[in-house]
């Protein structure tokens, strides 16, 4: 995916590098453009280390490559982001100026554009800026919104840009493209709370993270998702329904319940096999050296699904293993009734629980076996959509 990233001179810039190495993390060509004024706040040589690109500073530069940049790049880019965003650069962009490169390229492109305002909060809640952003917006533009918070300015208000891991997923949920639109998917994250008493309960590693970036890359090919979560410390993803769930019976019921609409399930949740047979109404007292704890079995969600699941829809399951990794994911694959599954091997350096990246097999119903590179969360979880997709669409074909 071809991106170019204008950065204008707010103080905000600063968070665009982040946002850049993020970008091309995800495999996305990125062509960063600077304003006068934002080269007074940072630097073009970071920029052009991570993207391999020479960043474009001026429209008569006496050494450009290509003389008709601010044309040829608008036709080149899948995606163009303004951020930050000024006051100036809106009101140029609402008014049709176009008197330096960045704003001359805004006027030559017609493709998706997403806008990130950051400002003072008087001169974003100035009228000429609102009236600004409302016609830039009604012309196309995705606004993503500025939050507040504490500004540059050390006043407290609406103006902060919004934050660079919630800019990249607008960038790739613009530029991606909609090829689940119709279909619904619903998926489960995080790990389950089984209470012991009314301060203790039993859990594990799960933090959510793989879910999430599979809820994100399934909404930004266009399909209706539902997320069912574990107690996690990430944030609702927008615009997907997230229905918080605890325990392992609370996931079962979420999921059965929501399954029936949906055309596939994938289970990345870890609800927990075993839950205290007796919960106590009291919290436990320390007594003797040594306590036992009675279990009692969870149900087995994927097992429940199995039984209502219907010939269209696909069933993908996870399995986090510590040894004979794709042997036990083989197994769980036909036991299960799955059309995938994703195995990982938890004891692995940068696999699994609670990191950015992940190492997975992907086995499919097939028998086919991919051991996939170590990459981010996120690129996986577009990859991963990717596979639901197709195998969604050769059930439609059958
Ligand atoms: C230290 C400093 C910080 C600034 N921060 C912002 C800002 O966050 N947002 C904004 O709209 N303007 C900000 N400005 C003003 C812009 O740089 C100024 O309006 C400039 O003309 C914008 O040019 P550009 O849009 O071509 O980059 C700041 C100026 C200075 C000196």
């Amino acid at each position: 995916m071809n991106v170019i990233l204008a950065v204008s001179g707010g103080i905000a810039a600063y968070k665009t590098l982040p946002l850049t190495s993020a970008l091309t993390k995800v495999g996305c060509d990125v062509q960063v453009v600077l304003t006068k004024h934002a080269r007074e706040m940072v630097m073009p040589l970071p920029y052009e280390t991570l993207t391999s690109r020479k960043v474009i500073l001026d429209m008569f530069e006496p050494q450009a490559e290509d003389v008709l940049a601010h044309i040829n790049l608008a036709r080149w880019a899948d995606v163009v982001v303004v951020a930050p965003a000024t006051a100036n650069i809106i009101a140029k962009m609402a008014h049709g100026i176009a008197d330096d490169f960045l704003s001359t390229l805004l006027l030559a492109y017609g493709g998706p554009l997403l806008v990130a305002p950051a400002m003072n909060d008087q001169m974003y809640l100035h009228p000429a800026t609102q009236a600004n952003i409302e016609t830039i917006a009604q012309r196309g533009a995705e606004i993503l919104a500025p939050v507040e918070g504490q500004l540059a300015c050390h006043t407290v208000g609406v103006g902060k840009m919004m934050e660079p891991e919630d800019i990249l997923k607008a960038i790739l949920a613009t530029a991606m493209p909609k090829t689940m639109t119709g279909k619904r998917i619903l998926v489960s994250a995080g790990p389950t709370q089984e209470q012991v008493d009314p301060v203790r309960y039993l859990t594990n590693h799960s933090s959510g993270k793989m879910g999430y970036a599979i809820a994100q890359a399934a909404k930004n090919a266009g399909a209706d998702v539902i997320l069912v979560s574990g107690p996690v410390h990430l944030d609702p993803p927008p615009g997907i329904k997230t229905i918080p769930i605890i325990s392992t019976r609370d996931l079962e019921k979420a999921i059965t319940e929501a399954f029936e609409t949906c055309d596939a399930l994938i289970m990345a949740a870890a609800p927990s096999d075993y839950r205290p047979a007796v919960y106590l109404d009291n919290k436990m007292k320390k007594g003797e050296e040594d306590l036992s704890l009675a279990l009692t079995r969870n149900p087995d969600i994927l097992s429940a699904v199995k039984e209502i699941k219907k010939p269209h829809q696909v069933l993908v399951g996870f399995a986090a293993e510590s040894q004979n990794v794709e042997g036990y994911a083989q197994d769980k694959l036909k036991r299960k009734g799955l059309d995938m599954i994703i195995a990982n091997d938890i004891t692995a350096a940068n696999a699994g629980f609670g990191h950015d990246v992940n190492t997975v097999t992907v086995i499919d119903r097939a028998g086919q076996v991919d051991h996939w590179p170590t990459m981010s969360k996120d690129r996986l979880a577009a990859q991963i959509i990717e596979r639901v997709d197709k195998l969604l669409n050769e059930k439609k074909s059958l």
